[in-house]
This record gives C-alpha cells, structure tokens and sequence, in this order.
C-alpha cells in the first residue's frame, strides 16, 4: 500500500516511521510511504511562499490553492496505476473510526494532505479532495500528527504487519466493542489480583468472562458504540 504525505514538515514523520510496527511493514514492503514538501510546488523561488491572508480579514494565513493543487496531482501521476484517494485531515471531516480504517485499508493509494495556520484554500477541498476525515473534535495545530494516526491504525490492519502475538482481532473495535481488562504477571499487584477465572485454564470460562467483560466496559463508557453493536446484531 502507498501513502504518499504533502506537508511542510516531513521532519516530522522520521520518528514515527523508524521504530516498531510502522518500520517492520516498510521494511517487508507492505506499505511504501514517501514525503513531498509542499513549499517545493510553490511558484515563489525565492520566499518558497505557501501561504497568504484570508479573503474576509479573519485573523492568521491560509494555504494558497497554487501549490497544494500541484503538490496534490504530482502526486496522482506518481501513483497513477494505484488509482489513488486524496484525504484531507481536517477538523470538519468525518470523525475516524475503525470501518473507515477498514474501508481505507482496503486501498491501494492514499494521498494525505496535512494543512497547517488556518487551513486550505476551499476551492482545492471542492477540487482534489475525494475526503476530508478528522481525528477528533479538537484542533490540531497541522494535520500530520492526524495522518500518522492514520497511517498507523490501516497499518496494523494490512495482513502481515502484526505478529500474531499482536493481533488485531482482539483489539478494541474489531468486533464492534471495547477491549475486555487483561493482565499480565505478577498474581498479586499492589494488593489487586488477576481474576480467579483467568489462572483456572478453563478456556471457554475464560472466553466467557472475556466477552462479558468487554460487553460491561463499552455499555459504561460508549453508549453510542453500544448502541451501535446492539443495532448491528439484531
Ligand atoms: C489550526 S488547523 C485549522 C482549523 C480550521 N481553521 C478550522 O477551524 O476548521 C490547521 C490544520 O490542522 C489540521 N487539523 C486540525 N485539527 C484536526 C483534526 N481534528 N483532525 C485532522 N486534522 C486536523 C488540518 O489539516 C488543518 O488544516
């Protein structure tokens, strides 16, 4: 799978990349990730000017449409045969969730564009933009923490890229609800104990609990989601 990332920080992205599960899938060329500098589309030799003031005199800058539009479609050539999808992270797109990483997953190309100060020039969301998705609702100061994010929830999720020690299956949200508690040792931590169930090896007891557990947890903490898996079951 190709990401290819327009930004004006790709320094940013080395950390992220260099470490863990991210590094492993570049490295056995489950994904290919490539960083394009938006101020090297600009048309300003000199400044390498990205940005100007809004139309309306609000306060702060907006990214001008001239070089994300050229970053957006060197890219699309680049990655012509993949038939790739633009997504903007953007505070006003559509909330991340695990079936549109799912949805994503299933992609060949992807093209994240990261906006910075107050955002892009409307007209290249109206344009290029075949998405516009969000990583919450708050405000991020640029969207490329949002793209590693996502980057790394449609990792995971591309056969191969976890072990199966990691696997994704019994992580939160594969199976419509939160992750049941898990423990590791000792026994006793602290005054706590691990539940009797876990230590008794009685597999389907175990399972059992594990799925009432995970049930208990996302009834108390996300109605909205439980709501959903109760929808989805019936
Ligand atoms: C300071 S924000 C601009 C916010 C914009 N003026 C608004 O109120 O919708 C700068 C950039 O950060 C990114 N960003 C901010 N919050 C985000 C979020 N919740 N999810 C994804 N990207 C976000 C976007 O790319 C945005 O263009």
């Amino acid at each position: 799978m190709f990401f290819d990332i327009l930004t004006l920080f790709p320094s940013m992205f080395e950390g992220v990349f260099s470490d863990s599960i991210i590094h492993r899938a570049i490295k056995s060329w489950l994904v290919s990730i490539t960083m394009h500098n938006i101020r090297d589309y600009s048309d300003d030799e000199r400044h390498k000017t990205v940005d100007d003031y809004p139309y309306g005199g609000d306060a702060g800058m907006l990214m001008k449409p001239e070089p994300l539009s050229r970053a957006i479609r060197a890219s699309q050539e680049r990655l012509r045969e993949h038939n790739p999808t633009v997504i903007y992270l953007s505070p006003r797109g559509e909330l991340i969730r695990h079936e549109i990483v799912e949805e994503l997953r299933q992609e060949k190309a992807l093209i994240l564009l990261c906006g910075r100060y107050k955002g892009i020039d409307e007209r290249v969301s109206t344009a290029y933009v075949d998405r516009e998705l969000s990583l919450g609702d708050f405000v991020l100061s640029g969207g490329e923490i949002a793209a590693m994010a996502l980057i790394d929830a449609v990792t995971r999720l591309i056969p191969g890229a976890l072990g199966n020690r990691d696997s994704a299956e019994t992580d939160s949200f594969f199976n419509g609800l939160l992750s049941h508690p898990q423990y590791t040792r000792p026994e006793e931590f602290e005054g706590m104990r691990v539940p009797d169930v876990l230590l008794s090896g009685h597999h389907a007891n175990i399972a059992a609990w594990q799925r009432q557990m995970a049930e208990d947890i996302t009834r108390k903490r996300r109605p909205d989601l439980w709501e959903r898996f109760i929808t989805d079951k019936k």
